[in-house]
């Protein structure tokens, strides 16, 4: 294998299989809450209780959740270009922690992640496990009432972003893994990167938004290509 900087980006199709739905798909997320009331800051400044709900709900069903092939493929990608002192960064879209529980180590959380709280108020970041109640004392400065999911909502700026920007510049190598292109700026990254001259590739269940702006593609469930695409890339 001829490559040196690999960045991967994923999405929640990788999760799919290990029983996380996705957002946009038949049954996904998107169509059973508008993302305006459950993922904006004017969504929780409305109603709390309804935000709190719903990231509580999906922070226990990942507490139960399992990582599937494609998390355990892409750390053992990772792995072997760890000893072939290559680079590798996992930036990923989800909030779920399946690339970590897989065994992913330089995992880049762009949208946050569902074990950690923030603080409106003193900006503090932390891990957090149980559920969230509106009322909750800040750790750090005890104000009640603004710890919140650490979740980059809607009108948020994405967290990394100086980080995923160099590596994907170094990059000789860029590719995107059960995502649907429809959320910016992660589906402006392969343009980016093969604007700097990396081989893009799309693994997915179908062609995403942007399928045409990569160089290779190939769809199925990610349980299946991912660990195949991994096999034949480090043999
Ligand atoms: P989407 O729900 O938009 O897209 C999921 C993609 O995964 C689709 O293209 C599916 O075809 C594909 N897919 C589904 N099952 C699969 C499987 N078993 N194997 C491989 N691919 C599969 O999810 P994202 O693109 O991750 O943001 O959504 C991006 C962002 O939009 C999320 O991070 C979230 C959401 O609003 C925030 O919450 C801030």
């Amino acid at each position: 294998m001829a490559y040196t900087n690999i960045v991967v980006l994923t999405g929640a199709g990788i999760s799919a299989e290990s029983g996380l739905g996705t957002f946009r798909d038949v049954d996904g997320l998107w169509t059973k809450y508008d993302l305006n009331d459950v993922c904006t800051p004017e969504g929780f400044a409305r109603n709390p209780q309804l935000v709190f709900d719903f990231y509580n709900t999906r922070r226990s069903h990942m507490l139960e959740a399992k990582a599937n092939p494609a998390h355990f493929a892409l750390a053992k990608l990772e792995e072997h270009l760890t000893t072939k002192k290559a680079e590798f960064t996992l930036v990923t879209q989800n909030v779920d922690n399946l690339h970590e529980q897989a065994g992913s180590k330089n995992v880049v959380h762009m949208h946050g992640e569902l074990t950690s709280a923030l603080c409106a108020v003193c900006g503090y970041r932390g891990e957090w496990l149980v559920d969230m109640e509106p009322g909750t004392a800040c750790p750090q400065c005890a104000h009640e009432g603004l710890i919140r999911p650490d979740i980059v909502w809607f009108g948020e700026i994405p967290y990394h972003m100086e980080r995923i920007y160099d590596a994907i510049a170094r990059a000789d190598m860029f590719v995107s893994i059960g995502t649907s292109g429809n959320v910016y700026p992660a589906a402006m990254f392969v343009e980016e990167a093969g604007r700097y001259g990396a081989v893009t590739v799309e693994l997915n269940l179908e062609p995403s938004e942007n399928a045409t702006a990569f160089s290779q593609a190939q769809y199925g469930k990610a349980s299946e290509i991912v660990p195949d695409w991994v096999e034949k890339l480090i043999s």
